[in-house]
């Protein structure tokens, strides 16, 4: 038994997830970090009494934790800094809308003031409705309308704190228009377009080309409209957002700073500004290689904060501006690490042939030759093994299509194929220099593992923008995983695939897993799947919401289910593109009926076709046990 970390689960999942002595991949509660880690699984096992995967596994600790941890580490800079203001959070709905997360968030944030950031009317109905405290903010960015600024000004009267940031002039005049005929001051703020840019994914949603925010020279232009309209002194916030997933500190700093500039210009026209937000972009290591590549970030979040507040108290000290306080919209950090995608593995297509065939006098000569490469297979002639083996091949598949040899010789010929290659790929292990030929056809002779789960409704980031989330098995940890793999969903779509994996020793094109035996589940978990996921998820081939469960943690290994969110039924997903169910019954209770008159179909046929049409409307869009 080897307890060998092969997934990097230590590296990207330190502090929240860790090997059991089972071998079973365990859930740490970071606020009692002497208590017992609770083995996932067996939050399965009782799921799976009741419903079926895929499932979402929603860990409140989690959320709560890293709300708590952003706000203690901003806390904890501005004290040892000498920082005169505060922090103040506030969660972007868009990254995750769901009511089981925003409740849990504004709930638990409450004693820390921690507010809400909407960028449309749905997320600005959500905010409005939720418990924040007195201090916290709802910060509205995005394009608004008539309807939403009145409903933000009339909201206000409720002593809601309610921040419209300007995006554009046209709003301006639309905000100084409904204010004067509500008469409702407003609390404004003003999106600033910083030339910053960032690097990695996001690095569009930076800079002079960013879509959203206010260039210099209109900056000027809105602090003459509030003057004239006697609404300077409304204007309390500025904001300006990076772009998400930033993986160099030396960005945010350079960011800040040049945030911290336009607030002391902005404060010297006049304007009291109080509140500095800095937006999103902290981000999460998902390889668990700490560096500024894609998918990882170089710092902590303790060097995260320290850096912001001590940037800021540096810029303003410099030009004597009194500290503001600081915002930031931490999204991704907040909520990623809380929800986990758990799904069965249904089948497997394995490339592989355990033993070479017997090859007789009735064989064609190229498939004797080709077994000769065994004689001389060695790792200093692997790509000459591999050339003659693919040559032999392809000239035995062009005979093939001329019709000189039969199915069962073909057949042969490729098990031999397999049986050669895979001793290559055992041999490749210790070879160093090999072409990305040798590497390519090796890799793409990976198994595929059938997984009951939909990229595109799960995981769209993946599919969308080559996201890499870490997967492994949830158990099995402690036995070697022999075979390799790539993951294909369960869409009718090629692009539903993952071949890129985050292990210990770096970035692979294939997954290490287990060989699955007869009806034995097996399971995999993706991880960091909290953030845009849920709703970004789209219906291909009509696969919806997963099966969602929230679980708390508690000593001595224990956990509870707080909440069970069933997945949508195949009736649900009809319904989004416009079938009517009941008409949908009604129409095949007829084809039925018809083809029962002309004595096709016997009675209790008919019934057992009715009743499994019917339960079938009613059952999970994935594959039930
Ligand atoms: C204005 C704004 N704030 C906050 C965020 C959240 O960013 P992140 O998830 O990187 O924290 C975003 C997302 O890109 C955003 O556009």
């Amino acid at each position: 038994m080897s307890k060998k970390d092969i997934y990097g689960i230590n590296k990207w999942g330190k502090g929240f997830f860790e090997i059991s002595k089972k071998g079973n991949l365990a859930l740490k509660n970071p606020f009692e970090k002497k208590n017992d880690s609770v083995e996932l699984i067996r939050v399965i096992r009782e799921l799976n009494q009741k419903y079926s995967p895929p499932y979402i596994i929603r860990i409140i600790d989690y959320l709560e934790y890293m709300i708590y941890q952003i706000h203690q580490n901003f806390d904890k800079s501005i004290k040892e800094i000498g920082y005169k203001n505060k922090y103040r959070g506030v969660f972007p709905v868009k990254v995750n809308q769901q009511a089981q997360v925003v409740e849990k968030i504004t709930s638990y944030g409450k004693k820390l003031d921690f507010g809400l950031e909407v960028g449309s009317k749905p997320e600005l109905l959500i905010a409005l409705t939720q418990k924040l405290s007195k201090n916290s903010l709802i910060v509205c960015n995005g394009i608004k309308d008539e309807e939403f600024i009145t409903l933000c000004l009339l909201s206000s009267k409720l002593g809601i704190k309610i921040v419209i940031v300007l995006e554009s002039i046209r709003e301006l005049n639309l905000i100084v228009k409904i204010s004067k005929k509500l008469k409702i001051l407003p609390l404004l703020g003003l999106r600033i377009k910083l030339t910053n840019t960032i690097s990695g994914k996001w690095s569009q949603s930076s800079g002079d080309r960013s879509a959203f925010g206010l260039p210099v020279e209109k900056i000027t232009e809105v602090i003459s409209i509030l003057k004239k309209n006697q609404l300077l002194e409304c204007l309390i916030l500025q904001h300006s957002h990076l772009g998400s997933q930033v993986p160099d500190i030396i960005e945010i700093r350079k960011f800040t700073q040049e945030a911290c500039r336009f607030f002391c210009e902005i404060t010297k026209e006049g304007a009291p500004l109080k509140y500095l937000d800095l937006g999103g972009g902290l981000g999460i290591d998902y390889t668990g290689q700490n560096k500024s590549i894609s998918h990882s970030i170089n710092y902590s979040l303790e060097e995260y904060c320290f850096n912001i507040v001590e940037t800021v108290k540096l810029q303003l000290d410099k030009e004597k501006i009194d500290h503001p306080v600081i915002i930031t919209e931490s999204g991704r950090a907040c909520v990623a690490a809380s929800s986990i995608l758990i799904f069965n593995i249904l089948d497997t297509t394995i490339f592989d042939s355990k033993k070479c065939p017997e090859i007789t006098q009735k064989d064609h000569i190229y498939l004797s030759y080709m077994k000769q490469i065994l004689n001389y297979l060695e790792k200093e002639r692997l790509q000459e093994c591999f050339n003659d083996l693919n040559y032999y091949r392809d000239e035995l598949r062009i005979l093939f299509r001329n019709n000189q040899i039969n199915l069962k010789d073909m057949a042969k010929i490729e098990k031999t194929y397999l049986f050669i290659l895979n001793k290559m790929k055992s041999l490749l292990l210790e070879t160093k220099e090999i072409s990305d030929d040798v590497l390519n056809t090796i890799n793409n002779l990976a198994d595929i593992y059938h997984g009951n789960f939909s990229v595109f409704q799960s995981l769209p980031d993946v599919w969308a923008i080559d996201q890499l989330h870490p997967i492994a098995p949830i158990h099995k940890l402690s036995e070697i995983p022999k075979r390799r793999a790539v993951l294909n969903d369960i869409t009718c779509d090629s692009d539903g695939m993952i071949s890129k994996f985050v292990l210990n020793d770096g970035i692979s094109k294939t997954l290490p897993v287990h060989e699955i035996k007869n009806d034995e589940d097996y399971y995999l978990g993706v991880f960091f799947v909290g953030a845009y996921q849920e709703t970004l998820g789209d219906l291909h081939n009509l696969f919806g919401d997963t099966n969602v469960a929230s679980i708390k943690l508690f000593k001595n290994s224990k956990f509870k289910i707080i909440h069970k969110q069933v997945g949508d039924k195949v009736s649900e997903v009809l319904s989004y593109v416009e079938y009517s169910p009941s008409k949908l019954i009604n129409n095949f209770i007829k084809i039925v009926n018809h083809k029962q008159n002309s004595d096709i179909l016997k009675l209790t046929e008919k019934n057992k076709l009715l009743k499994t049409f019917k339960d079938s409307l009613q059952g999970y869009t994935y594959f039930e046990n």
